[in-house]
């Protein structure tokens, strides 16, 4: 098992924070640099290895910083440039790694590259952009649809031609075929790296390349109405292109530049295609291609068991795998699966093969929050509203304690707080000692303790119904872990499953060190973790 320095990526609990919402240091209602920096105590307690933050670059914001309009600088809303140092300065004193979130597939229309390149069709940064002649009717070139809603083409009337946009008409797309825009966000992430980040996160890494041809992309005979709107077509000729893994890799030999850095990629493709972004032997790409199949998993054992099994078989040579249950784009996992099974997950996030990615507030059972219509602030809900794309839910202020604006903040935030929050925060959920919180950090402690758990090799074990059981083992021990996705209890004849030993951790904190003698019983929405006895 390696248990290497290089390796930290590949031993480590990453946790994401989206810093609008993490901690508020001075009094806007929005969360920042010095204020991640305050908690810092809290993210070592809990005992994750590596934080990743959401955009913190300069941005008007059309898509709360993934419209980025200075790759090189600090969003006066965060703080400086000198806060990021003593951020990073504070993290890596903490004994953690900083992740920053690369945005290379557009910029933000504010970028002046971007005012370089519509400018006119002779400026030299013209190309910098995918910029295209009007269809035959004058219309947008293609039917290639934005992620947000409407065409993905914005017409220039100065210039009279046509910008690709894969999300907000604010977030044209660059074009990666130019070798000039490769070169300029190779040095971005040089800049970066010389300031001592520990890796980046790559936003739609993707969609970087388009069709060459600009061909329509093909009807999608599933789409159902409800479903947004983009998704009519399918984007066969706008993402997975196969020139796409030669700029991936290219990225990664910038980063393997730099000693000990980790390059992990935003992906929402089928498990076969999402482990190709790995590369290969002789041209490596991302170290982690996030893989979100839990995100959407239908909450069942059988469906499950399926995943990891798909995942673990797709997965090439020395490849490592990544879990992620929640992030800044999808509903709470709390809401998802239900407040019980929510332990359940965390369970098996921490329980699994590879590297796990915690979203913040999750580890407190945060839900997805209701935001009045009034209080929408996502583009992605304001421009295809009422089917529930709706990310602000998700996005809302940490909550620290009972406090007036529960401790995130002294003034209102910019999005609202769920009135649980009384209840549900870290202060309270620190001092309950059978916690959501108490269990995350249990489940981590003891991924510290046992290596099997983190490198050791994935057995599953014959189940049915809501059990799902599976091994993990390693250097001559084994951990078997039980989980119950169902509200009924299960009783397992321990013996047939070859389950013996005794209870290292309950997701209801309640049975360590019991022992397993004849039938394993879980009640309802109860995992179980068995180590070797004592
Ligand atoms: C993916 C990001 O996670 C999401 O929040 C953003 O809106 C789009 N990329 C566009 O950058």
């Amino acid at each position: 098992m390696t248990t290497s320095v290089e390796s930290w990526w590949r031993n480590g609990v990453f946790y994401q924070v989206y810093p609008r919402s993490f901690q508020d240091s001075n009094a806007d209602g929005v969360g920042d640099l010095n204020g991640i920096v305050q908690r810092l105590p809290y993210l070592k307690a809990l005992g994750v290895d590596a934080v990743w933050l959401s955009p913190i670059f300069p941005s008007p914001m059309a898509d709360f910083g993934y419209d980025i309009a200075d790759y090189i600088g600090i969003d006066p809303l965060f703080g400086t440039m000198q806060d990021f140092d003593a951020l990073t300065e504070a993290v890596h004193t903490s004994g953690l790694k900083i992740i920053l979130d690369l945005v290379p597939n557009h910029t933000s229309d504010r970028h002046p590259w971007f005012i370089e390149s519509r400018s006119s069709r002779n400026n030299s940064k013209r190309d910098w952009y995918v910029w295209h002649e009007p269809g035959a009717d004058g219309g947008p070139p293609n039917n290639w649809l934005s992620e947000f809603g409407g065409s993905a083409w914005e017409y220039d009337a100065a210039t009279r031609q046509y910008y690709y946009h894969a999300f907000l008409p604010q977030q044209p797309d660059l074009n990666w075929r130019n070798p000039a825009v490769r070169q300029a966000i190779h040095d971005v992430m040089r800049f970066w790296l010389h300031k001592g980040v520990d890796g980046f996160r790559v936003d739609v890494i993707w969609h970087l390349i388009k069709d060459a041809e600009f061909r329509d992309n093909p009807p999608n005979p599933d789409y159902r109405e409800g479903q947004p709107p983009h998704q009519m077509v399918l984007p066969l000729h706008t993402t997975d292109q196969v020139e796409v893994h030669g700029v991936i890799a290219q990225m990664r030999r910038v980063v393997d530049e730099f000693d000990g850095r980790v390059l992990i990629g935003e992906i929402y493709l089928p498990l076969e295609r999402l482990v190709t972004y790995y590369g290969r032997d002789d041209r490596a790409e991302a170290h982690l291609p996030f893989n979100f199949a839990l995100l959407s998993a239908p909450w069942n054992a059988r469906a499950i068991e399926k995943i990891i099994g798909d995942y673990e078989a797709a997965l090439p040579a020395g490849a490592w795998p990544n879990w992620v249950l929640g992030n800044h784009d999808r509903p709470r996992v709390a809401s998802r699966v239900g407040k019980e099974q929510a332990r359940v997950a965390a369970m098996l996030l921490l329980t699994l093969r590879g590297t796990p990615t915690l979203y913040y507030g999750d580890e407190i059972g945060m839900h997805q929050v209701a935001i009045a219509p009034d209080q929408v602030r996502d583009p992605f809900e304001k421009n295809v509203p009422g089917i529930g794309v709706g990310r602000d839910g998700c996005r809302t202020p940490m909550q620290w304690s009972a406090a007036p604006n529960a401790g995130f903040s002294t003034t209102t935030p910019w999005l609202p707080l769920p009135e649980d929050f009384l209840h549900e925060n870290v202060a309270n959920l620190e001092a309950d000692a059978g916690s959501i919180l108490n269990l995350y950090k249990a489940l981590i402690d003891l991924r510290k303790k046992w290596p099997q758990l983190v490198s050791g090799d994935y057995t599953p074990i014959a189940a049915d119904g809501s059990l799902l059981l599976y091994r993990r083992q390693g250097q001559g021990k084994s951990i078997a872990i039980a989980l119950n996705l169902g509200e009924e209890p299960v009783s397992i004849a321990s013996d047939a499953a070859g389950l013996s030993g005794e209870i290292l951790l309950s997701t209801s904190l309640d049975r360590a060190g019991e022992k397993i003698d004849g039938a394993l019983d879980l009640r309802g929405n109860e995992g179980v973790m068995i180590g070797p006895p004592s």
